[in-house]
């Protein structure tokens, strides 16, 4: 069976950037850009052009240095902000127009004060104005999870009709279960004339923690695009992160999708986004955390030491980690002691670790971590001496 690419649609610059405590300037987002660009990543929302001079001129700016990914600027659904987003899109290579609308009942009746009818006439209008600039239109249908799904079957034809290339169902509350959200994706995929000619793309937030799990989802049942950020930073929980959807269709080649993800820079972008944004991911994040691949109880480091797979499914080499590492505290076992201390140039006798096994333990009892700073000076007051070079 051949493997479906589903393309990686990163908004950390626009739906990510926009959080409180993550602002940037023009010249960190350049770097993000660029880095996003290496990374592989295949279409970077770059800003949202209209709503400030700052937003305006970096998605200009990231127009022009961006090499392959095609760059995207948002806009609602007017022509204003489908006029300014052109004018900031002008020397990108492949522009992308982001425009759309809520659909959800709260979206038409508090938000717009509005009818059905006529937000599907307001949809229409923003596809065709923006076709009068770009080729590639994506629009996006606010709240899609709360929204009904014949409404949205309704609403999607129709910009189909306009000339929209891609049809971007947000789960904008972090509402929907997985099943529920890939059982909207399916019933797209069934009812809207035209739909094998766009590209359906998932947009989840995390309110629920079931971002990625809705995505994977939304690819499951036939959706080929995925909005996601670097550390799944976003809107209030956040949005789905790009490491970890990357990585599981990397681990499971079954599921017959693949993205352009170059995986072993995830580590190394993840760690430029939480340092210029000073956003710093909790330590037991999957794939990039501080934790992700260190191994504290006894038991996984005797596991780990002799076989890696025992405990961890993904190579740390793949995401750009050097090594998995055994962390020494009162839970460790003599295998994980003679490991580090093996690590910094001594290589035990088994009488010897048995010796100062209870003297680590005692030490370790009362400190957080044992590093290896302490496991020289255990070695001296043992009167150990080093058998080889550390490495
Ligand atoms: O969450 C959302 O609905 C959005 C849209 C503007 C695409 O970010
Ligand atoms: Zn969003």
């Amino acid at each position: 069976m051949s493997i479906n690419n589903v393309q990686i649609f990163d908004t950390t610059l626009r739906d990510g950037e926009q959080v409180p405590g993550c602002k940037l300037n023009t010249e960190q987002k350049l770097i993000i850009a660029n880095r996003l660009d290496i990374l592989g990543v295949d279409v970077i929302e770059a800003g949202f052009p209209v709503s400030s001079p700052g937003d305006y001129n970096s998605v200009l700016e990231i127009s022009k240095i961006v090499k392959n990914a095609t760059v995207c600027g948002l806009t609602r659904a007017n022509q204003k902000d489908i006029e300014v987003a052109a004018a900031a899109l002008k020397y990108a290579k492949r522009p992308r127009i982001h425009t759309g609308i809520g659909t959800s009942d709260s979206h038409i009746l508090y938000k717009f004060n509005s009818t059905p009818d006529k937000i599907v006439e307001r949809a229409i209008q923003a596809v065709s104005y923006a076709k009068k600039f770009v080729e590639d239109v994506e629009f996006y249908a606010e709240d899609a999870g709360r929204t009904s799904n014949e409404f949205l079957a309704k609403i999607c034809e129709q910009v189909i009709k306009a000339g929209a290339t891609v049809l971007n169902i947000p789960d904008t509350t972090g509402y929907c279960l997985p099943d529920e959200y890939g059982a909207k994706i399916k019933f797209l995929k069934e009812n809207v004339k035209g739909i094998h000619n766009v590209t359906i793309s998932c947009h989840c937030h995390n309110d629920l923690g079931l971002a990625t799990a809705n995505a994977i989802a939304g690819v499951q049942n036939g959706a080929r695009q995925i909005e996601c950020t670097i550390n799944g930073i976003g809107e209030r929980a956040g949005n789905t992160a790009l490491e970890e959807v990357v990585m599981i269709l990397k681990q499971h080649p079954y599921l017959n999708l693949d993205t352009n993800i170059n995986t072993k820079l995830l580590y190394a972008t993840s760690q430029l986004v939480q340092q210029s944004m000073g956003m710093i991911v909790q330590p037991n994040k999957a794939i990039i955390g501080e934790n992700a691949f260190a191994h504290s109880s006894g038991i996984h480091q005797d596991g780990v030491i002799k076989n890696r797979e025992t405990y961890e499914i993904i190579n740390p080499a793949d995401v750009g980690v050097n090594v998995s590492s055994i962390i020494l505290t009162a839970r460790s076992g003599r295998a994980a002691l003679a490991y580090r201390s093996k690590n910094v140039g001594y290589d035990l006798t088994k009488v010897e670790l048995d010796d100062i096994y209870p003297q680590f333990l005692q030490f370790a009892d009362h400190h957080k971590e044992v590093n290896d700073n302490d496991i020289h000076h255990l070695m001296e007051l043992n009167h150990i001496h080093k058998t080889s070079i550390a490495i």
